[in-house]
């Protein structure tokens, strides 16, 4: 049975790619800072306690499995500092024993001044801290596939789905008396990329699953949903059957906090990404898998418990389904 060791479990990429891999048959084994954290619909997975961090925890941890899933995120106020060494100590891990390691990439290395279509060729050009730290990551990988180990990236837009950690999607879509209230940090009109966690993680799994025909470095881009602030709305209200009321992000109110509200502080650096699209073309990824796993949005949303339901359930059926 194939088997994986998946770093950050506890939510978002991790525990989406774990739950996926389970799902088609794989072993799962999890290395968590706290291993009661595991949330319950993993429970019976191998657990290890132990640091991201430490490369001794990371190697006990990876004996005997094929691949490491990394989907650590260490918090915002921390990312700085945190990020690349750990990501360094599973690199290192990858290489040592010969592993394949999958990455979950963001948008921020792309610079919009390039325009507003990125192929899987496209000059990387961060142009804010956190994406210079992103580009630090990606080649820190790109070392490791040149020292032995095989390295996956793929490069989504912003997060949906239950669990979705530092995902904005919960901060942005939030129930009121009569419906629901969106609110978008730029122009409503903007087309922004969103990325279904359910579909980000199947598309790892089969991936995966075809790891040994991909060249040793090998990176993928996932489309998603480009949509506006209008067109988010309307999925909300499909999903819903409920009114949206659409309003702007209130950041002139959370302006003078930012230094203790991390999405305050986030959205000051990264603020331009509500405002230029950032459109992930994904030709490579359709001509490797057969079919990129799509959600509709309204579903996405629902299966996510954003509108309607809770996450914890719904984490549940997306996987069940697809069993
Ligand atoms: N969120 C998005 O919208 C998005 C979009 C595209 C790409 N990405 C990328 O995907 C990756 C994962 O993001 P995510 O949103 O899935 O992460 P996340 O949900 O915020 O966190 C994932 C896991 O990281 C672990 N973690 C938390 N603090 C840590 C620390 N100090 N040191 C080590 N591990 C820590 C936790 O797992 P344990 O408790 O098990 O250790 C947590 O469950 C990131 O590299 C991010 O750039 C994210």
């Amino acid at each position: 049975m194939k088997s994986a060791l998946v770093i950050g479990i506890a939510d978002g990429f991790g525990l989406h790619t774990a739950t996926a891999l389970l799902a088609t048959g794989w072993r799962v084994r999890a290395l968590m800072r706290e291993p009661d954290a595991l949330p319950a619909c993993l429970r019976g997975i191998d657990v290890c306690a132990g640091s991201s961090a430490s490369i001794d925890d990371v190697r006990h941890a990876a004996a005997g499995v094929d691949v490491i899933v990394f989907g650590a995120n260490p918090p915002h106020p921390r990312w700085h500092a945190q990020a690349v060494p750990a990501l360094d100590t599973a690199a290192a891990v990858a290489e040592t024993l010969g592993l394949t390691l999958v990455f979950p990439a963001n948008q921020q290395v792309y610079d919009p001044e390039d325009g507003s279509v990125f192929d899987e060729s496209a000059r990387l050009h961060p142009v804010s801290r956190n994406g210079s730290i992103q580009q630090r990551m990606e080649s820190r990988l790109r070392l490791a596939s040149r020292r032995g180990a095989r390295v996956i990236v793929l490069r989504t837009g912003d997060f949906i789905g239950a669990h979705s950690g530092s995902g904005w999607s919960e901060a942005l879509i939030r129930p009121v008396l009569r419906g629901y209230r969106l609110l978008h940090p730029g122009p409503a009109v903007h087309i922004h990329t969103w990325a279904n966690l359910p579909d980000v993680a199947r598309t790892a799994s089969c991936l995966l699953a075809r790891r040994d025909e991909l060249p040793d470095f090998a990176e993928f881009q996932f489309s998603g949903y480009r949509i506006s602030f209008w067109q988010l709305a309307e999925a909300v209200s499909q999903a819903s059957g409920k009114a949206v009321e659409l309003r702007p992000f209130p950041k002139r109110r959370l302006n003078p906090l930012s230094a203790r509200i991390p999405l305050a502080r986030e959205l000051k650096e990264m603020g331009y990404l509500w405002e230029y699209e950032i459109h992930l073309k994904d030709d490579r990824l359709r001509a490797t898998l057969n079919q990129v796993p799509h959600t509709p949005l309204p579903e996405a949303l629902t299966v996510a418990g954003l509108v309607a339901g809770t996450g914890e359930r719904n984490l549940h059926w997306s996987y069940v389904q697809t069993a």
